[in-house]
């Protein structure tokens, strides 16, 4: 197998002769981070999808990433270089359950994570990243909300508005829930002057005890605004590659032992490199899937500004 350098240095080549753009999330491996175009959390990557102007978007990251691109980008090619790499909370709501919901409650908002299934946003009211969950429920006129598919992200909004009415989900991400607490306190033991910041999709014990709760830009742009040296870090590690190229003088620490997700590292150099240069596997939806997913899309776009 070629290495890393070579196979950087053709899929630069391919991306040119394709017009193509690789975006990618913080989570995945720190080589195929380093190719891309675009490196960003949940919103940003969101966000620039409605901006590139490229033929093929190349989406390093889990489905629902790269759904959101196609949804967001109908007319372009999205490739995912691994068709297989899966987020198992955004399975973890119904549209039954929205429907029935719904019915029991006649003005509910449905709000949708955007780890979720194309099916599920295109049953919701607006998404959310965990960058903008709270500008975006607390500007809704809605008192009821009916938060999906993570019930961490919900109970963290919901605890910064209590004039909402919030029926919960009991969806969850099977990695930031594994960062337990008695582990992180034996982390903050060990390490009494740094700060602690933790992803809000953390159980709320977890969350309970950070300096700052935020999405994994919120938590990188934390890190390069303040004075102190070293961190704790309660989020996927993935993030530590931005984290070292923006502070290198600065030293992190995990919250615990277990912060892999295994879908986002299912993305590999030479998967990327085969995707662009067979344009496979490639996001393929159904039309009216897409359109309906995207209502909620645009909303939180619009809502975010
Ligand atoms: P961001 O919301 O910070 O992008 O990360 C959450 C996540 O789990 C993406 O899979
Ligand atoms: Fe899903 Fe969690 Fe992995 Fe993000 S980190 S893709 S929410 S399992």
């Amino acid at each position: 197998m070629a290495d890393v350098a070579q196979m950087a240095k053709e899929i630069s080549r391919l991306k040119e002769e394709k017009n193509a753009v690789i975006m990618a999330h913080y989570y995945v491996d720190d080589d195929v981070q380093d190719v891309a175009d675009y490196i960003g959390d949940s919103f940003f990557l969101s966000r620039k999808a409605t901006e590139v102007d490229a033929d093929i978007i190349v989406l390093c990251g889990v489905r629902f990433m790269g759904e959101s691109a196609k949804v967001l980008n109908p007319d372009k090619k999205v490739l995912i270089p691994e068709i297989g790499a899966d987020c198992p909370m955004a399975h973890m709501a119904t549209v039954d359950h929205i429907n029935e919901i719904r019915s029991q409650y006649p003005d509910v908002a449905v709000v949708c994570y955007v780890n979720s299934t194309a099916e599920l946003k295109a049953a919701s009211d607006v998404c959310v990243t965990s960058a903008n969950a709270l500008k975006i429920v607390s500007n809704l006129p809605n008192k009821d909300i009916y938060f999906i598919p993570d019930q961490n992200l919900a109970h963290y909004i919901a605890d910064q508005l209590p004039e909402k009415h919030f029926i919960f989900n009991d969806g969850f991400c099977h990695v930031h829930h594994s960062i337990r607490l008695q582990q992180l306190l034996t982390a903050k033991k060990a390490r009494p002057q740094a700060p602690v910041l933790v992803h809000p999709e953390c159980d709320p014990e977890v969350v309970a005890e950070a300096d700052y709760v935020g999405s994994t830009s919120g938590i990188i742009q934390y890190v390069s605004s303040s004075d102190a040296d070293e961190f704790i870090i309660a989020t996927e590690l993935g993030v530590l590659h931005e984290l070292k190229k923006q502070n290198p003088g600065k030293k992190f620490y995990s919250a615990g032992n277990t912060q892999i997700c295994p879908n986002m590292k299912k993305l590999s150099m030479d998967k990327l490199l085969a995707a662009l240069r067979d344009e496979t596997p490639e996001i393929i939806m159904d039309e009216d899937l897409m359109e309906q997913a995207k209502a909620p899309m645009m909303r939180m776009l619009e809502l975010a500004k």
